[in-house]
């Protein structure tokens, strides 16, 4: 995965429930300098929410870097003997076929060997190398939309990684945390991404096909409600606050036990703990929910802020808006981390 050379990036995160741009620009670290936050009608009306975002706000670079997400993308962390990029590249088309589940002509393919210190049972002669495949109709889909709103692709990447760099950009390395290890946990409408990470490298990655839509669809069945308003019930309950709990109830069960699996699993796989569980996305947002995954997961588990300290130089943002939709915002921020680093 290249690295860019822009000085400003705009990272744009098309979910299937809202779109969300976050503009980075270097100047002795990262400063905000262009924010744009819109939900979607529909699901075809990704090309004009995302004319209309950049007309409304202000943006000083046409460069931009999208992410991929869901079923058309596949992400393997793979165990092979060591060689060199070359024999590497040519080697993962007859690994792919085995793991990825599309025609060799349908799907763009990449991958990276990675070195973890400590962790896994590797042999001498052994690497580690994640594997991502995409279906190409997603991509060239993507890039149509991009063209259309005049905007320079960069990079294309993926939802689950991006929440990782965000977290190394906003959170950084402390070094007092050691060897520390934070699941990042970002709830979406209809995916959460789970991404395991430790000492800046992501060691385990999970997408969950269920989110924010599936605890509306609960409160609408429980309660006997149309859409809309569980919708707007579920985000401010107020006094029927107890009600819409028990109603989610089940729901927030589902994808925290989902979620657990994967600790569990990573945890036998890595011989690691995980410290901490850090919340992100609109549907980390539910009320109570904290506290239920803490008590499922049975670890630390709080909301983090993915636009960290950084500066906002944006004058026109709506820094109301921007506030409110800080949960929001990881992968945009992860996507606009690929900018250059003048140090
Ligand atoms: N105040 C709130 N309380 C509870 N849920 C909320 C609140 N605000 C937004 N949500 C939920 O957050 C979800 C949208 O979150 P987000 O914008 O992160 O999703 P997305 O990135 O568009 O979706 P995905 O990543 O799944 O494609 C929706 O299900 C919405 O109902
Ligand atoms: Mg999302």
């Amino acid at each position: 995965m290249r690295l860019t050379r822009a000085k400003s990036l705009i990272g744009l995160d098309i979910g299937t429930h809202s779109v969300k741009a976050v503009e980075l620009t270097w100047s002795n670290g990262p400063v905000i300098t262009g924010f744009g936050y819109a939900e979607l009608p529909s699901p075809d009306a990704v090309p004009e929410t995302v004319l209309d975002l950049l007309r409304d706000n202000e943006f000083h670079s046409r460069r931009v870097v999208t992410s991929v997400s869901g079923r058309s993308v596949i992400v393997r962390y793979l165990t092979m003997f060591k060689m060199s990029p070359d024999d590497l590249r040519n080697a993962i088309r007859y690994e792919a076929d085995k793991y990825i589940p599309f025609d060799e002509d349908e799907v763009v393919l990449d991958c990276q060997p990675f070195e973890v210190e400590g962790v896994g049972n590797l042999g001498g002669n052994e690497m580690r190398v994640l594997l991502v495949a995409c279906r190409r109709a997603v991509i060239d889909e993507q890039l149509r939309i991009l063209a259309a709103a005049g905007l320079q692709p960069e990079l294309v990447d993926v939802d689950v990684f991006a929440l990782g760099n965000a977290f190394e950009l906003a959170v950084g390395l402390d070094p007092e945390a050691g060897a520390r290890v934070s699941a990042l946990v970002d709830v979406g409408a209809t995916k959460t991404c789970v991404n395991l990470m430790r000492a800046g490298v992501s060691l385990f990655t999970r997408e969950i096909h269920t989110g924010g839509t599936a605890f509306t669809t609960a409160i609408a069945g429980r309660l006997s409600l149309a859409g809309g308003d569980a919708e707007a019930l579920k985000r401010k309950p107020g006094d029927e606050y107890e009600r819409v709990r028990q109603a989610v109830a089940p729901a927030v069960d589902d994808l925290a036990s989902e979620v657990r699996l994967s600790f569990e699993y990573f945890e036998n796989q890595f011989d690691l703990g995980i410290d901490e569980v850090l919340l992100s996305g609109g549907g980390s947002r539910l009320a109570g929910i904290e506290h239920d995954f803490a008590r499922i997961f049975e670890r630390p588990t709080m909301a983090w802020d993915p636009t960290g300290d950084f500066p906002i130089a944006a004058g026109s943002t709506d820094m109301e808006l921007l506030n409110h939709h800080v949960p929001e915002l990881a992968v945009a921020v992860g996507l606009a981390s690929r900018i250059q680093r003048h140090r």
